[in-house]
């Protein structure tokens, strides 16, 4: 979501609209405004872009006032309508919030908050935290920024916010643990947003808030920041920006795709977040939980999807039989459809989409539905037509993904589809509770060891610019690795346009092989853990036929690194889980080779995003 505020001498609403557009790749599925113009507070939101708010409001808004606050948004709970869209405001209608992020705990606020009285419009967990903050307010009889303060002590989530009291028009509170936020400090003025981009024509000198930090604005006074655990001072420091708008969209990087890559430590985690519980060791997901008898009597689960969301479908073929021991069946959606299944009301359907959009898994949504079967979809964007179509669904929390080639949202796919996995298994009793323990605590350091691989980022760029010009690749994997394999070809494919075949290793010698010479680079996961032996005497195939080895190995792998030309290493975990890191690098090989052949690796030619023709 993006988020933008301005308080200062200056008309408020065009700063916040033309922000708000500059802040729409963070997500754009509803928009919304509150500006105080002196007496009343106007807030207006909508479902939609940002145009369709500026349409909402009189094309002659004038006298807007010098206080306000604007967002779009990228849902994460409640459907985009006009109803769940921001600004929030509590119930006696003096406060109005912002909000980036997902507070955890907003089902128990709530409630608390009902049981003092409060009532609720929305479905969101924003104006749980809005209520929350006005309910301190008058507890505690302290300033809104001790009641933000207060407040987000008993709240466990991620956030950005930005909220002001309309009975004190002078002062905006923001708060940041985990979404960014910037504060452009201009002459009497004050600009806040969730990247530089809409302050840039005004200001260059911008602050950014750390993480457990907040901040109170106050008119034609300094800004004071503090720890909102024990409140002590931070010094804030101003800095001199120097990246252009476009740099600051991508968030420095070069194109979204590279932004993305390096997002997946976070999107990981926010997709377990609230759901996976190590200290109490359970696994929590509405939907699951909602439907678990429909889960514990199926026969069998069929997924289906397109893409790089089919190959998220093969590796949860491997997790579901492996761990929660159900019979999977992993299927293009476009086949599945068209080729008169058999379905019966036993069956389970998995539906994944980045999208939700996708015109062939809708169709297969459908179909299954009709024969009385149950579905569940996994996909990316909230209120998406299959998000509506299914009966029950878990949500990535990837956010938003631009760059066409998918990256951030396999690997949530994949963080989803395991915590599905693992909450069944343990309903089903074919996991032991030290087994459950020990794959939670592995999955929580999955995005520290995510960021270990994108430290060979320059090493892979190095291997990248010695094949970028040969015509074909081959990846090899075994099990769990063999979709990753197939998706390590796909990106290349997508990218750079250079030919490229997914294989399982051991089938090599039933074709591929005859491919390889001394001009064919092949990429081979070899980990530690899933069949390790066999793979290294693939790798001796292949060497002795002159291919040139890519080795995707664990850290500190010595018989890969004899045979192989390059290794790049990833961090040893659970053999289910190793997809989660083995697909980064071949990310990174793919995106190098695309930038150093001078393609278009944001929108490479004739894909889209989301293809909703069939
Ligand atoms: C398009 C995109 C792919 C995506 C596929 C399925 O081909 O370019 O990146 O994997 O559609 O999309 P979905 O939104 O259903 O995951």
């Amino acid at each position: 979501c993006g988020i933008v505020g301005y308080i200062g001498p200056r008309e408020a609403y065009p700063i916040i609209i033309e922000g708000l557009k500059r802040l729409e790749y963070r997500g754009y599925d509803s928009a919304g405004i509150a500006l105080f113009d002196g007496t009343d507070l106007k807030v207006c939101k909508t479902k939609g872009k940002v145009v369709d708010l500026e349409n909402k409001l009189p094309t002659d808004i004038t006298n807007t006032g010098h206080i306000g606050i604007g967002h779009t948004r990228w849902a994460t709970h409640g459907v985009p309508n006009d109803v769940n869209s921001h600004p929030h405001y509590s119930n006696s209608g003096n406060l109005v919030i912002i909000h980036n992020g997902i507070i955890e705990n907003y089902e128990s606020l709530k409630k608390e908050l009902i049981n003092r009285g409060f009532t609720f419009k929305s479905d969101t967990d924003t104006e749980v935290l809005v209520n929350l903050i006005e309910d301190v307010k008058n507890k505690e009889n302290v300033k809104l920024g001790k009641a933000v303060q207060i407040a987000l002590n008993q709240v466990v989530g991620a956030y950005a916010i930005a909220v002001f009291d309309k009975t004190q028009p002078k002062e905006i509170v923001i708060a940041r643990l985990g979404s960014p936020l910037a504060v452009g400090v201009g002459k009497d003025e004050f600009f806040i947003a969730s990247d530089a981009s809409p302050f840039l024509e005004y200001t260059k000198n911008a602050i950014y808030l750390e993480d457990e930090e907040m901040a109170i604005i106050r008119l034609n006074r300094d800004i004071k920041i503090r720890k909102i655990k024990d409140d002590s001072l931070v010094d804030p420091y101003v800095q001199t920006l120097k990246l252009n708008l476009e740099q600051i969209e991508k968030g420095g990087f070069d194109h979204f795709m590279l932004k993305e890559i390096y997002e997946q430590p976070k999107a990981i985690t926010d997709t377990y977040r609230g759901r996976l519980n190590r200290q109490e060791a359970i696994i929590k997901m509405s939907g699951v939980e909602d439907n678990m008898k429909r889960f514990l009597n199926a026969d069998r689960i069929i997924i289906v999807a397109c893409g790089t969301s089919w190959h998220a479908g093969l590796v949860a073929e491997y997790i579901f039989e492996d761990l929660a021991r159900i019979p999977v069946e992993v299927e293009y959606a476009s086949e599945f459809r068209y080729r008169n299944p058999i379905i019966t009301e036993k069956d389970v359907i998995i539906a994944i989409s980045q999208s939700g959009e996708t015109a062939d898994t809708l169709a297969a949504i459908k179909l299954a539905k009709s024969k009385g079967a149950f579905v569940f979809g996994v996909c990316n964007v909230v209120g998406s037509s299959i998000a509506r179509e299914t009966d029950a669904g878990a949500y990535t929390h990837a956010g938003p993904e631009i760059g066409v080639a998918s990256t951030k949202a396999f690997t949530t796919q994949i963080t989803v589809l395991t915590l599905m996995a693992l909450r069944l298994a343990r309903a089903k009793g074919t996991i032991s509770s030290s087994d459950f323990r020990h794959h939670l605590l592995e999955l929580e350091m999955i995005p520290k060891k995510v960021e270990k691989v994108l430290e060979s980022n320059d090493h892979i760029k190095y291997i990248a610019d010695i094949y970028k010009d040969v015509h074909n690749f081959l990846y090899l994997g075994r099990g769990y690795n063999f979709p990753v394999a197939l998706e390590g070809a796909l990106k290349l494919k997508e990218i750079s346009y250079i030919h490229a075949e997914g294989y399982p290793a051991a089938e090599m010698k039933h074709g591929p092989i005859a491919l390889i010479d001394e001009n064919m680079p092949i990429v081979v996961i070899a980990t530690k853990k899933g069949h390790y032996e066999k793979v290294v005497s693939n790798i001796q195939e292949i060497k002795s036929r002159k291919g040139k080895i890519i080795g995707i190995v664990t850290e500190g792998d010595v018989d890969v690194r004899k045979l192989a030309d390059h290794v790049i290493e990833v961090p040893e975990t659970l053999e289910s889980l190793s997809p989660l890191l083995t697909t980064i690098p071949l990310q990174l090989l793919s995106y190098h080779i695309a930038v150093l052949l001078g393609k278009n690796v944001d929108q490479p030619r004739n894909l889209a995003k989301s293809v909703t023709v069939e």
